[in-house]
């Protein structure tokens, strides 16, 4: 049964539940410290976004976010490049939000927190999400195949879908788009340390002057109208992100 959950922007009282998520699903070389969340939160705190367990206040979803330009994310060599220093190498207003981290142990709550940021991303007018992505299948396609190469991996497909498990759930979530396959991006044995930079387009972003018009509670219900519409396609192969924007209706509703 799906449990109900609370999806809100975080602060600095919800660092150790954030904590024990890090350490569920991170290792000690991964998982971001007290200080660095500290720091995200107060750099950003309108990016910071949680889903908790309405029953135990147990944290089980987060994503920082932090603004970015494309030039940044086409130059980065590493997710510290990208996610480190809160600043950017071009001058300019920035063209979209880069994912810092996504950390879940409950799809239910991995896709509201989507879902939460959806309607305040049109509303201060960001057209373009950014991530960096392991690809935790390149190491067992390497041993099956040793002269396979990274790009060829990242980018090769079974069916539709990429084939690497990671990249196909960042597809399936609205980042189909890879920019660069980078080495030595983050630290993570089954992606040999490589890191593949994807773009994806905010769902309805092309309207955003009409959205930057809205209050976010009206805009929040239009939203929540639109997703009840895409409901009829959670049965398709790609739904994942109609259920996030169905998800959306529910945290709207
Ligand atoms: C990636 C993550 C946020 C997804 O969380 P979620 O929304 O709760 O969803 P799940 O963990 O059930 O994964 C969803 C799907 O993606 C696939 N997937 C995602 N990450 C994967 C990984 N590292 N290895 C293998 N499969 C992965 C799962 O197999 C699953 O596929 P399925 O729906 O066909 O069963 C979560 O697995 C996580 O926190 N992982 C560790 C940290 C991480 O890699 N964060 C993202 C960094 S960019």
């Amino acid at each position: 049964m799906a449990r109900r959950l609370i999806t809100r922007f975080l602060d600095v009282n919800d660092i150790p539940a954030l904590l024990q998520l890090e350490s569920r699903q991170w290792d000690a070389t991964q998982a971001a410290d007290a200080s660095t969340l500290h720091k995200r939160l107060q750099a950003h705190p309108d990016l910071c976004i949680g889903a908790f367990c309405a029953r135990t206040d147990e944290a089980l979803a987060s994503l920082f976010l932090r603004p970015i330009n494309e030039h940044d994310i086409r130059n980065a060599r590493s997710w510290a490049d990208c996610a480190g220093h809160d600043r950017s190498n071009t001058p300019g207003a920035p063209h979209g939000l880069f994912g810092i981290s996504l950390t879940s142990i409950s799809p239910q709550a991995g896709s509201a927190v989507f879902a939460f940021l959806w309607p305040h991303a049109l509303k201060n007018g960001w057209r373009n999400g950014y991530l960096g992505s392991p690809i935790p299948g390149l190491k067992r396609a390497l041993e099956e195949d040793p002269d396979l190469d990274v790009e060829v991996y990242a980018r090769s497909l079974r069916g539709n879908l990429p084939r690497d498990p990671q990249l196909r759930y960042y597809h399936q979530m609205g980042f189909p788009e890879i920019i660069a396959v980078v080495p030595d991006y983050f630290p993570h044995a089954q992606s040999l340390d490589y890191g593949v930079l994807l773009r994806g387009t905010v769902p309805l972003s092309q309207f955003c002057p009409l959205w930057r018009l809205l209050p976010i509670g009206v805009l929040e219900r239009v939203l929540g109208w639109i997703a009840r519409r895409l409901e009829s396609m959670h049965a398709s192969p790609t739904g994942r992100r109609s259920r996030v924007l169905s998800r959306a209706k529910e945290s709207m509703s």
